[in-house]
């Protein structure tokens, strides 16, 4: 039997980047202001190793920057405006420091699942940092936030700089030897794309003494089927249409 798991079952994804340009404090807001009190977010690092929230590895999708995100140091990013391309009333959002999301959570008892999103080339740098960073600004609280990856060598990393705190490895695929990969880990949980998840499936997840979240989940009949099978964790986009109380 798993340990009791402390995570709302219900996650914003991206901060509720849907509603709100994705991994902004103005998307953990539109998320907390549909009663959402635990949130997802992909975190990488600067070139002068601040972690920071941004899902691309280049910036030109979310900001008015152009290039990969990893050749400026914070000092630049945090001038780049992530906020515009998504509507005009989120001009000068910038993209956040994960210290400004700490302070945000943290502040408002609400819980964070950070996925590790290194830049290629960083994904050992990046876990370690991310885990060290998390383990001082979380040190205090009553709940600490669940680091995800789809990088083994990011948890590897993040296991070794910080290993209280809890870990889950992120599935697109159920590639060969996931299951003794997310056990060796030492993850707490496996979060997994929707449709991966079956009942044969779930249950080497359960035996395997681990807890099963499923990634991103929009759709009302997906969601009842994974309700039925009581899954862990829905990471959704959709925080106008899930009540997170259900
Ligand atoms: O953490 C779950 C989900 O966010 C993974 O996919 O591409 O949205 O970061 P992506
Ligand atoms: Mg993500």
């Amino acid at each position: 039997m798993a340990p009791a798991w402390p995570y709302p079952r219900w996650i914003a994804h991206r901060g509720a980047g849907k509603l709100a340009p994705e991994n902004t404090l103005a998307a953990f807001r539109v998320g907390a202001s549909h009663g959402y009190r635990a949130f997802e977010c992909d975190v990488k690092l600067s070139a002068d190793g601040v972690p920071f929230l941004l899902h691309d590895e280049t910036l030109q999708r979310t900001t008015n920057g152009h290039g990969m995100a990893a050749r400026f140091s914070w000092s630049e990013l945090s001038r780049f405006d992530a906020g515009s391309w998504h509507g005009r009333g989120f001009a000068g959002e910038p993209l956040p420091s994960l210290e400004t999301i700490s302070r945000y959570c943290l502040g408002n008892g609400f819980a964070l699942n950070i996925e590790i999103k290194p830049t290629p080339g960083s994904e050992e740098q990046t876990g370690r940092i991310v885990a060290e960073r998390a383990a001082v600004l979380w040190r205090n609280a009553p709940q600490p936030p669940l680091l995800s990856s789809f990088q083994p060598a990011s948890l590897a990393a993040a296991m070794l700089a910080a290993p209280a705190l809890p870990r889950a490895l992120l599935l697109d695929a159920l590639h060969p030897g996931w299951l003794p990969l997310a056990r060796t880990l030492g993850c707490a949980a496996v979060v997994a794309a929707y449709s991966l998840i079956d009942i044969d499936v779930l249950t080497q997840i359960r035996d395997a003494g681990l807890r099963a979240l499923v990634y991103t989940v929009n759709d009302p009949a997906e969601a009842e089927r994974l309700a039925l099978l009581a899954i862990d964790g829905f990471i959704t986009d959709a925080v106008d249409r899930f009540s997170p109380g259900t």
